[in-house]
C-alpha cells in the first residue's frame, strides 16, 4: 500500500477489473472524477456490492485532468489501506516541471491497536467520560479546524505507506522542479503539510487548476488533494504531514545532496508559518464556473454529536432510497450548515463545485468548520445518483451521507 497508481489521459477510457479477494463485499469509487454514474462505485445506489470472490468491471472516461484517488465505498474498508492514487494526465499540460511525485497520506491503526471495525463499534457505544475507550480520542484540538480535531486515536501516520521512523526517500538533483500530488487518504485525520526549507507553489486543488499561490504549508481534510510545484534546494529536507491537532506526523525525506536524514520527530518551521486558506484560491479562467443565478438552493444541515455518535444531514441518517431533488441543467447552490462542534470534510460525487460560488476554486471536497456555513455551486450536468457525504469514514458510516439525483 498505497495500491498501484493508475494513470490515464483526459478523454481516455479506463477499463479496470476489481477482483474481490476480501471476505466481505466491496466496491471501488473513483473519488473526484466526473465519470458516468454507473461506474461511481456506491453499493445499493449505482451498483450492487461485489461479493467475495466475484469481479466487477469499471469502464469510464475521465473528462478532466487532475489528481484523484480510488477507494472502496463499503464500511470502514478505506481505513484499511485499500486505496491508490488516480492521475489523469493533461494531453496539453501547461505546467513545466522535471519530475512528479505522488504523496499519499494516511492515518493507521489496523493490526497495531485494533481494527477500524472495532473503532466504529466503540464510537457507536457513545461517549462515556468514566470509561475512556481504547480508540476514542478526546481533547485533541486545533485552531485551524475550529476546535475538536478528530475522534480516533491512531498510533501511526503514513506517507506513501511508510511510518516516520522508516520514511520514504524522494531523490532528485538540486534545482529539480518537482510537481507534488498530495492526497489525504486518511479516515479521521487532517494533515498539515510542509517541506522544510521550501515554499510551495499551489497549482491545483482537488485536481482542478487554481491561480498559482505561494504558501508555507497546506491543510488537507480527508479526501482533499493539492498539487504544488517546488524547486528543490541542495541537501536533505523533511516533508512532514502533521496529524493536525493530534500530535504525530507522517514523514518523507527529500534528498538532493549529502547530509543526515532528519529524525522522525522533526517539525520544520514552515508548519507554523502561513497555511493556505480557501479564500486565497481562485479557479483559473479555463475552469471557472460561469456566473449564473442559482436555480435552486439546497441547504444541508450537518448535525450529530460525539455522545450518541449519530451523524445526520438534515436530521436524517443515511437512507439510500432518499433523494435530494435536483433537476438536470440547473445551477445548484449547496449550503453546508455545520451545527456540530466538529469539522466535516464534505464531498460531492461526480462533480466539481465552485467553492464559495462562481469564481471560487473547483473542488469536490471542502472542510466545513464547526458552526460555519460553506456555500458551493455546481451545474447539474452529469445525470445520475450522486452521494454527498462527510469524508470522515466514521461519520459517514454513522449516518452522515445522502444522495442527490437527477435525470438529463
Ligand atoms: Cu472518496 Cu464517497 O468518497
Ligand atoms: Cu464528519
Amino acid at each position: 500500500m498505497p495500491g498501484r497508481e493508475i494513470r490515464l489521459r483526459a478523454g481516455e477510457q479506463l477499463d479496470a477489473v476489481l477482483r474481490n479477494d476480501l471476505p466481505e463485499p466491496t466496491t471501488l469509487h473513483w473519488h473526484g472524477v466526473a465519470l458516468r454514474n454507473d461506474a461511481d462505485g456506491v453499493p445499493g445506489v449505482t451498483q450492487a456490492a461485489v461479493a467475495p470472490g466475484a469481479s466487477h468491471r469499471y469502464r469510464f472516461t475521465a473528462p478532466h485532468p487532475g489528481t484523484y484517488w480510488f477507494h472502496p465505498h463499503v464500511g470502514t474498508q478505506q481505513d484499511r489501506g485499500l486505496y491508490g492514487a488516480l492521475v489523469v494526465e493533461d494531453p496539453h499540460e501547461p505546467l513545466a516541471y522535471d519530475e512528479e511525485w505522488t504523496v499519499v497520506l494516511d492515518d493507521w491503526l489496523d493490526g497495531v491497536t485494533g481494527t477500524p471495525d472495532e473503532v466504529l463499534r466503540e464510537l457507536r457505544r457513545g461517549m462515556d467520560m468514566s470509561h475512556p475507550g481504547r480508540y476514542m480520542l478526546m481533547g485533541a484540538t486545533s485552531l485551524l479546524l475550529g476546535g475538536d480535531a478528530g475522534d480516533v486515536r491512531y498510533p501511526l501516520f503514513l506517507l506513501n505507506g511508510r511510518t516516520a521512523d522508516a520514511p520514504d526517500a524522494l531523490r532528485a538533483k538540486p534545482g529539480t522542479r518537482v510537481r507534488l500530488r498530495i492526497v489525504n487518504a486518511g479516515g479521521d485525520t487532517a494533515f498539515r503539510v510542509a517541506l522544510g526549507g521550501h515554499r510551495l507553489r499551489v497549482t491545483h486543488a482537488d485536481g482542478f487548476p487554481v491561480e498559482p499561490v505561494d504558501t508555507d504549508a497546506l491543510l488537507l481534510g480527508m479526501g482533499e488533494r493539492y498539487d504544488v510545484l517546488v524547486t528543490l534546494a541542495d541537501g536533505v529536507f523533511p516533508l512532514v504531514a502533521l496529524a493536525e491537532g493530534k500530535g504525530g506526523a507522517a514523514l518523507g525525506i527529500v534528498r538532493t545532496g549529502a547530509g543526515r536524514a532528519p529524525s522522525a520527530s522533526t517539525r520544520p518551521a514552515e508548519l507554523e508559518r502561513k497555511v493556505l486558506g480557501y479564500r486565497q484560491l481562485a479557479a483559473t479562467p479555463a475552469v471557472r464556473l460561469a456566473r449564473r443565478r442559482p436555480d435552486r438552493t439546497v441547504t444541508l444541515r450537518l448535525a450529530g454529536s460525539m455522545s450518541t455518535y449519530e451523524w445526520t444531514i438534515d436530521g436524517r441518517r443515511y437512507d439510500p432510497a432518499y433523494r435530494i431533488p435536483v433537476e438536470g441543467g440547473e445551477r445548484v447552490r449547496l449550503r453546508f450548515v455545520n451545527e456540530t462542534s466538529m469539522w466535516h470534510p464534505m464531498h460531492l460525487h461526480g462533480h466539481s463545485f465552485a467553492l464559495g460560488g462562481a469564481g471560487g476554486p473547483r473542488k469536490d471536497t471542502a472542510i466545513v468548520l464547526p458552526n460555519e456555513t460553506v456555500v458551493a455551486e455546481f451545474d447539474a450536468d452529469n445525470p445520475g445518483l450522486w452521494m454527498i457525504h462527510c469524508h470522515n469514514v466514521y461519520h459517514a458510516e454513522s449516518g452522515m451521507m445522502t444522495v442527490l439525483g437527477y435525470r438529463a
